[in-house]
This record gives C-alpha cells, sequence and structure tokens, in this order.
C-alpha cells in the first residue's frame, strides 16, 4: 500500500532557500506574549524562533521571561534589524539572531520552539522536530497546526490561534 513518505530533508533545504516562500507577517505582540505564556517559558530556558523576522518572540522571551533566545531569520535585513534592536536593548549575552536557513539550525537544545510558518514549511520541518527535539521541549505556532501532531492545547484570540504541542504527550 502507497503511504505518504516525509519530505527529503535537501530538497526541503533547497525549497525553503527562497525568501519568498514565507513573507515576513508579524505576530501582534499580545499573540507572541501569549505564545510564550501558553509555552510556559521559564527563566534561563532556551528559547528558539525559526524565522524571527524582526526579532520580537526571542526579544520578548528575554525581556519579559528572562529566557535565553535564539532567533533564526533567512532575510539578512531582517537579521540585521533584529540583531539592532537586541543591541539597543542590551540583550546581546541573552539574544542570539542567525542569519541562516533554519532546517540548517541544530535543535537540540531548545527547551521551547515558537514557529510562525506556513503549513507546508511546519510538514517539511516535523521529521527534524522529531528527531532532535529533547523530550521535554515544547512547540508554540502561531496560526498554523503541525500536520500529524495534535496540540495539547489550543487557543483562539481574535482571528488567531495559538497551538500548543508537548513532546511527551505528541500522538
Ligand atoms: C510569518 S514571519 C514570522 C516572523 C516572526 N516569527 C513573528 O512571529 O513575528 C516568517 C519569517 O520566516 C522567515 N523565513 C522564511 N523562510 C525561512 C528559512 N528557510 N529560514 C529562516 N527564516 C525563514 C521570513 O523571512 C519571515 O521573517
Amino acid at each position: 500500500m502507497y503511504e505518504a513518505q516525509p519530505p527529503r530533508r535537501d530538497w526541503v533545504l533547497r525549497r525553503f532557500s527562497d525568501p519568498r516562500r514565507i513573507p515576513f507577517v508579524p505576530s501582534p505582540m499580545d499573540i507572541v506574549k501569549r505564545m510564550l505564556e501558553v509555552a510556559e517559558v521559564k527563566p534561563n530556558e532556551l528559547v528558539y524562533d525559526l524565522g524571527c523576522g524582526d526579532g520580537r518572540i526571542p526579544i520578548t522571551a528575554s525581556r519579559l521571561f528572562d529566557a535565553k533566545a535564539v532567533g533564526v531569520e533567512l532575510q539578512r535585513r531582517l537579521a540585521d534589524k533584529a540583531r539592532e534592536h537586541v543591541k539597543r536593548l542590551e540583550l546581546l549575552d541573552r539574544v542570539k539572531i542567525l542569519n541562516d536557513n533554519l532546517f540548517n539550525v541544530p535543535l537540540r537544545e531548545a527547551d521551547v520552539v515558537a514557529l510562525y510558518l506556513t503549513r507546508e514549511a511546519l510538514a517539511g520541518l516535523k521529521p527534524k522536530l522529531e528527531a532532535e527535539l529533547k523530550p521535554t521541549a515544547r512547540v508554540v505556532t502561531h496560526d498554523f497546526r503541525i500536520p500529524g501532531w495534535k496540540p495539547v492545547y489550543v487557543e483562539r484570540i481574535g482571528g488567531h490561534r495559538i497551538y500548543l504541542y508537548s513532546r511527551k504527550i505528541r500522538a
């Protein structure tokens, strides 16, 4: 019987090297804060935002939740902007911005991964999350679900949705 195969890593890497594939649409700040609350980010935990845009999620994780954070952004212009914010807010020792393709970045150390990507990108990322995340890690997504994963919590705020996934109790 035919079974759908997960997308191959090199294909996914190539496909998502094109910055037009996932545009920069910033999460509203109330959604950013709520995503981090829903994920129960604790002081000194390590939060990743894969596709961090202007850096609002890693910066908020550090400023409001006292976490350490890594933002990964493909577009140089946005990564530079995020770095400027981090520097201006004197968070250089807590927040790191990488100008890279998110599919290249190891996730083994992440406590929380925040994602506002397309459904297709989340499908491509799923095998990497499954292979690399530690058992206690939480994944929180804005508006799009991770195909085939069962969220442990869903919240609707206005027209937005937040999905929380926990590796330990994932279906
Ligand atoms: C919808 S925006 C979300 C921005 C931010 N996370 C937020 O919630 O406000 C998606 C971001 O992912 C970035 N992006 C797209 N493809 C990427 C890739 N392969 N690697 C890293 N960043 C990527 C885009 O440039 C964009 O800034």
